[in-house]
């Protein structure tokens, strides 16, 4: 950890088209509707859950993920944390319900926000994957 993912005009508007979509109310609801939708082994795994706390959550630990692309502190302290949580030790995700993760994110993301151009997809990917490696390599 410690290396910066992306240059600075990527990480910029990376993290602009994050706020876009987290500046609309319905974004991370519609990313859970899609992501469940995408695997029925993604529905097993949040049997139970609460989901208007996880919503919450998901939208905090986004912004403490572009912290780790970023390199703070904060986002390596989150991403040590996370990992450790969906590891084999904890909720036990493999690598294929993070692909799935992240192709819902970014559908969902390119339908919300009203700036998406064609290469936020790429950026979007770049930006995250770094971040899905590392909780896949601890896993
Ligand atoms: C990089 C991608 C992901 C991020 C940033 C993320 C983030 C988080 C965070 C912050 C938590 C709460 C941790 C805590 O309890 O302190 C969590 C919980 C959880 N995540 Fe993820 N997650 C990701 C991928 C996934 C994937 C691929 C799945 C697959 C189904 C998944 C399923 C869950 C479940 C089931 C919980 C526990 C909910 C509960 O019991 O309250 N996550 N996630």
């Amino acid at each position: 950890m410690g290396e910066v993912w992306l240059n600075h005009p990527q990480l910029v508007r990376f993290e602009h088209s994050v706020d876009r979509c987290l500046a609309d109310a319905t974004f991370v609801a519609r990313f859970y509707e899609t992501f469940l939708a995408s695997d029925p082994a993604v529905r097993e795994k949040f049997e139970g859950v609460d989901l208007d706390r996880q919503q919450k959550m998901l939208a905090d630990s986004l912004r403490l993920v572009l912290g780790a692309a970023q390199g703070t502190e904060a986002g390596r302290a989150h991403l040590e944390h996370i990992a450790e949580r969906h590891s084999a030790r904890g909720l036990g995700i493999g690598p294929a319900l993070y692909e799935r993760w992240l192709d819902s994110l970014i559908a969902v993301a390119s339908q919300t926000d009203p700036q998406w151009a064609d290469d936020h997809g790429d950026l979007w990917r770049a930006g995250l994957e770094p971040c899905i490696e590392h909780m896949t390599r601890h896993a």
